[in-house]
């Protein structure tokens, strides 16, 4: 009688104990770019009144509701966005979640990062950017994002997050 090939003998060990794993909890990375650790403060009738850490704190707690991990990182920094994006696909985020801020009009470099590690993301503006100055209406992002929000303040996050969070994506 002839051996099963080696591949399928271990495929069926695989299926013996299905259980034994709990599955890794999915990760989301959420990446804020420059100036948006001043909100709360900055420009409120543009941006709203709650800060940075009110924000990442609802998000993280709306992750929890779905047994996910979501980590937030804000930088003024170019490089340590790109750094953060490079370390995301060692440490195996489903998605990331970014608001550019004013790197959406200018980085091809923080795009190619992105495009670079391969993981989905979604490109989040707290306001209608398309609704403000010209040099607001074009983004490096939106081409290659999985989808973009503007304009629905904070709440852009969370419907991002709910995005993300779904299981078929
Ligand atoms: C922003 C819009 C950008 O044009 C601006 O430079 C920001 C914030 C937003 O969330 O609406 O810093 O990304």
């Amino acid at each position: 009688m002839t051996k099963p090939p080696k591949s399928a003998a271990g495929a069926s060990r695989q299926r013996t104990k299905p259980q034994a794993s709990k599955a890794a909890a999915r990760r989301v990375l959420v990446l804020h770019g420059p100036n948006l650790n001043l909100l709360g403060t900055r420009e409120p009738h543009i941006y709203g009144s709650e800060t940075l850490d009110d924000i990442n704190q609802r998000l993280a707690q709306l992750g929890r509701g779905y047994g996910a991990v979501v980590e937030c990182f804000q930088s003024n920094h170019e490089g340590a966005l790109i750094e953060r994006v490079h370390a995301a696909k060692m440490q195996k985020y489903a998605y990331i979640i970014i608001n550019p801020a004013g790197y959406t009009h200018t980085s091809v470099a923080l795009r190619d990062a992105l495009t670079g590690v391969g993981i989905p993301f979604i490109e989040v503006h707290i306001s209608n950017v398309h609704a403000r100055e010209p040099f607001r209406h074009h983004s490096y992002f939106s081409a290659v994002a999985t989808g973009t929000i503007c304009g629905l303040g904070s709440r852009g996050y969370d419907l991002a997050l709910q995005f993300a969070l779904q299981p078929k994506n």
